[in-house]
């Protein structure tokens, strides 16, 4: 998968809960959602009394921007992922049409919920690696998905390092998923984030999750304060 810039595309709470295996009680913590784009999962989860935050560079923009940048990109992706079959897992979507229309559902349940969530501050512009509205351990979780490492060629290392000390710093737990990078290679990163957080005091793990969809790319990253 090539791709010039960060994409706008969403995935759901459903998902969520599987790239980064939420249980009832990660749900009812105060979840921050950082490059939530245009994904469901603030909607969905605001919809069954939770508490959630997304934060996104994505989110100066009206809902009918982020609608034309969402089809501007598709067709282009989904084209990409049908020509490389065996870098895929059809096991959550069941094809390429499927995962099509799933991103469209996800959309769509987004673009409902928007202009209440920003109106509510449940849409906040801002952006790794400085989240400069946000106060010290406002969260029990940050989550990072398809974000962090998938884009391992456009963001560098400092970036990376930068970005998690930074989720750290407002939330006691951080959750990453996938840790692989468009390519459907392991980031480079992982390594020297790891050994970075380890060697002041954090706690991590990398956990298989049930979701995958890149092939192989079917573990999240988990980080506690010490
Ligand atoms: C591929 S989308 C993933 C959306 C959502 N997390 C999901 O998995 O469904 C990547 C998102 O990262 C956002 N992004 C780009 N640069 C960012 C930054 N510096 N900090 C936080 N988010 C960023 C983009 O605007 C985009 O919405």
């Amino acid at each position: 998968m090539k791709l010039e810039q960060v994409v706008p595309f969403g995935r759901s709470l459903s998902e969520y809960r599987e790239m980064f295996s939420l249980s009832v009680g990660d749900c009812s913590r105060n979840i921050l959602g950082v490059g939530d784009g245009p994904a469901s999962f603030n909607a969905e989860m605001t919809k069954l009394g939770h508490r959630v935050i997304s934060v996104d560079p994505l989110y100066s923009f009206t809902g009918q921007a982020i609608k034309q940048k969402f089809y501007e990109v598709v067709d282009d992706i989904i084209e990409q992922v049908r020509r490389t079959p065996s870098d895929w897992v059809w096991t959550y979507h069941q094809s390429p049409d499927d995962l099509r229309a799933n991103r469209l559902t996800a959309l769509h349940a987004f673009l409902a919920d928007y202009d209440a969530g920003k109106n509510q501050k449940r849409y906040v512009v801002g952006e790794l690696p400085h989240l400069s509205e946000v106060h010290d351990a406002t969260y029990g979780l940050a989550l990072c998905s398809h974000f962090l490492f998938l884009y391992s060629d456009q963001f560098g290392l400092e970036f990376h390092k930068a970005a998690l000390y930074e989720m750290l710093r407002v939330a006691s737990e951080v959750r990453v998923f996938p840790l692989l990078t468009l390519k459907g290679a392991r980031s480079p990163y992982i390594a020297p984030v790891v050994h970075s957080l380890e060697k002041q005091g954090f706690q991590l793990s990398i956990q298989r999750v049930e979701y995958e969809l890149q092939r192989g790319g079917n573990e999240m990253l988990v980080v506690k304060r010490g």
